[in-house]
């Protein structure tokens, strides 16, 4: 099974929509394996958003990540990537399909409620960028019968 980063951007707590979001990910069958709060800080932005380092935005984007606390969570499944992805929309929220959670949520290209790895190669980075071995959990998923068919993978 594949593992993704989602991060529960600042503004979505701030909003109380946290749980709302964190939610979709569940009710969509997808397997929480670990979840934690953190305020980010420059630093590791500059690591994490160095593909977007030279933008006009950038500072914006920077404080706005750093204006409160935010959730990291990892969540599992059979193309849990690119399931994820599509579930949170395109980036500018203002042009993202209504169903997605930005489509939904957001009027925003920045507020744009959650960050989302955009590969598999992205997603073990940036895991391993915020999640240590013992934050993952390993616990029995009885309903995976219900979940999956026998040869899905
Ligand atoms: P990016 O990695 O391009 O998109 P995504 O979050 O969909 O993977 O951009 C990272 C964040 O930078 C994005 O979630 C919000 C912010 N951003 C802006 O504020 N303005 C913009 O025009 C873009 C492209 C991104």
């Amino acid at each position: 099974m594949e593992r993704t980063l989602v991060i529960i951007k600042p503004g979505t707590l701030q909003r109380g929509l946290a749980g709302e979001i964190i939610s979709r990910f569940e009710k969509r069958g997808l397997k929480l394996v670990a979840m934690k709060m953190k305020q980010l800080d420059q630093k590791i932005l500059d690591v994490h958003y160095a593909h977007l380092k030279e933008k006009p935005f950038f500072p914006w984007l920077c404080d706005g990540m750093m204006a409160a606390p935010v959730i990291l969570c990892c969540w599992e499944g059979f193309e849990a990537v690119k399931v994820v992805r599509e579930m949170a929309g395109a980036t500018n929220a203002r042009k993202a399909v209504p169903g997605t959670i930005r489509g939904d949520y957001s009027m925003s290209a920045q507020e744009n409620i959650v960050h989302t790895s955009d590969s598999l190669e992205n997603a073990a980075i940036e895991l391993d960028r915020f999640f240590s071995p013992e934050d993952y959990c390993d616990y029995p998923s009885p309903l995976n019968s219900y979940l999956y068919a026998p040869d899905e993978k």
